[in-house]
């Protein structure tokens, strides 16, 4: 669709937790960037948000995300809105993020994402020449799925999923996030990272069935609680960021969709640059706080505790929460 082509270098060997300088070709600027530390022994901190785009709000809270100094940062799908039709939109997106998110000692800050329905032409299909400008830049870890998990010494790791986008949630994905969530679920950190939402806030959860000649509308997330839920419970995901309503949500922490001291953080819902109205009633019973706001959530990971900042696109403090490491032993069907 384009005659641009994407060079990559891929650089192995790199030591952890130190500087690394580079230039591209001999007359590019020198760039810096940072690797992960081996051992959590100090606070790691990462952004996380979603549904980008290209505006102003966005670019706001770019350059809010990069004040935080933080190692990566996490976008949740929907990054440029390129529709995997424009190519304008998935370069704007690039250039902003390479002109703002540059952290205070001038190193670039990483990005990690997983796909929404706004990489792909059509949103939810099999075929990955519908998402063109998505996979040219980020199939380094999507080389044939588009779900993948990155692991950060012996305290992170960030399971990434696709909701529906280019792979089903059920089958394939289901069964590769169980054997996954299982070889990690003593980790004191193993996240989630998805784009449409389990719990939604703006949309409805439950659907409406057809009536008076009008076609039933599917409810927003039924197949993440019919699929990923239950495996989010049974292995010990303390977190896990949604995105895709354009709204900051907190939900209570749930076991089988329940209220649970032990139970899984749902945080989200993409409005790092989009916003919408929540939805008025609660129909699943399990928001605690939502709002219509921009926003990005700073998360300090610091032994086992984690700190959740979410805060809005001019650097107010909206919420603070804190998710602990989960208890082992807690199963579905005992939830
Ligand atoms: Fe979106
Ligand atoms: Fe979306």
């Amino acid at each position: 669709m384009t005659d641009f082509q994407v060079f990559r270098a891929e650089l192995t060997c790199l030591a952890p937790g130190t500087e690394y300088a580079f230039r591209i070709g001999k007359s590019s600027g020198v760039y810096r960037f940072r690797t992960m530390p081996k051992k959590a022994n100090d606070t790691i901190s990462f952004v996380s948000g979603g549904d980008v785009g290209i505006q102003a709000a966005a670019v706001a809270n770019n350059v809010m995300a990069a004040r935080q100094n933080p190692h990566f940062a996490i976008v949740g799908g929907d990054l440029g809105y390129d529709n995997g039709r424009s190519v304008e939109i998935s370069l704007a997106f690039i250039r902003n993020w390479s002109k703002t998110m540059i952290d205070s000692e001038g190193r670039l800050i990483p990005m990690v994402t997983c796909i929404g329905n706004h990489e792909v032409n059509g949103g939810y299909t099999s075929d990955r020449g519908k998402a063109p400008f998505y996979l040219a830049l980020f199939d380094g870890l999507f080389p044939d799925k588009t779900f993948n998990m990155l692991d950060f010494g012996d305290y992170l790791s960030l399971v990434l999923l696709d909701s529906g986008h280019l792979t089903p949630i059920g089958g394939d994905q289901s069964c590769w996030l169980e054997k996954t969530l299982l070889a990690r679920q003593d980790l004191p950190h193993t996240l989630c990272v998805n784009h449409v939402p389990a719990y939604p806030s703006h949309r409805n959860p439950l659907g409406v069935p057809a009536k008076d000649g009008k076609k039933a509308v599917n409810g927003t997330g039924i197949e993440n609680r019919k699929h990923w839920v239950p495996l989010f419970d049974k292995y010990r995901v303390p977190l896990v960021l949604e995105h895709h309503d354009h709204t900051f949500k907190r939900t209570k922490p749930l076991l089988n969709g329940m209220q649970h001291e032990n139970g899984v953080l749902y945080l989200g819902d993409g409005s790092w640059g989009k916003i919408r109205i929540p939805r008025p009633q609660d129909d699943l019973d399990v928001m605690v706080k939502t709002s219509s706001e921009y926003h990005i959530t700073l998360h300090k990971l610091q032994g086992r505790e984690r700190f959740h900042l979410a805060m809005n696109e001019k650097g107010k403090i909206m919420d603070v929460s804190h998710s602990g490491q989960r208890k082992q032993g807690i199963f579905r069907t005992q939830g």
